[in-house]
């Protein structure tokens, strides 16, 4: 089977809706601690309706990255932003007909980069109420963590082996030794998925994981 679908390469060659909007009402960078690319993302949103009337993006990553920022493009424009919010990096990948599980990270950062300055942009229109930090919220946000080498979910692949939101404190336990290959790779998506939470004091993470014999 070939490693990309039509699709993806499409995309890859002939990127929709690339560049920056020089009078943008929203911008968001993001970058991949898998891989340390980056994406920037601008947008123009209608103030009344809340509708993206434009959206471009600016890839500094790889092939799958391009071509699922391409897409998200594509699939925001013209959408409200609650609508774009809730593409997930699952229906972008499926709307590629599929990606590599070790480039499924690529489809998170480009969909983090969307809902990021969507976020930025209702915060500054005072849209968003400081929600505090759920054990669902936490849980929302470990299931875009993802094991690099298969592209799922943490969460679904039962790494997790458990976790706790205490005064501001988050405590996870995984099932993976320290030493693990993946290990500082996985702690460190971790931290920036919860780090920058406005009531999260400390993201605390515990390698609990037997050592295999
Ligand atoms: Fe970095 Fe794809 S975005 S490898």
């Amino acid at each position: 089977m070939a490693l990309y679908s039509k699709k993806v390469i499409e995309h890859f060659k002939h990127p929709r809706n690339v560049g920056e909007i020089a009078d943008a009402d929203a911008a968001a960078m993001e970058g991949s601690p898998a891989c340390g690319d980056m994406l920037k993302i601008t947008l123009k949103i209608d103030e009344k309706t809340h509708v993206i009337t434009d959206i471009k993006f600016e890839s500094f990553g790889c092939a799958s990255n391009i071509a699922t920022a391409s897409i998200i493009t594509e699939m925001a424009k013209g959408r409200t932003i609650e609508e774009a919010e809730r593409i997930g990096w699952k229906q972008a990948a499926d709307e590629l007909d599929g990606l590599p599980p070790v480039k499924m990270h690529c489809a998170v950062l480009a969909v983090d980069a969307l809902k990021s300055a969507i976020e930025q942009w209702k915060e500054r229109h005072g849209l968003v109420e400081k929600e505090p930090t759920t054990p669902d919220k936490v849980l929302r946000k470990l299931r875009n963590v993802l094991n690099p080498l298969t592209g799922v979910s943490i969460v679904r692949m039962q790494l997790l082996l458990d976790f706790d939101v205490a005064d501001g404190i988050v405590t996870i336990d995984l099932d993976l030794t320290p030493e693990h290959k993946f290990a500082s790779h996985i702690s460190e998506e971790i931290h920036e998925k919860l780090d920058h939470l406005w009531d999260v004091k400390e993201v605390k993470i515990n390698f609990v994981g037997k050592p295999e014999v």
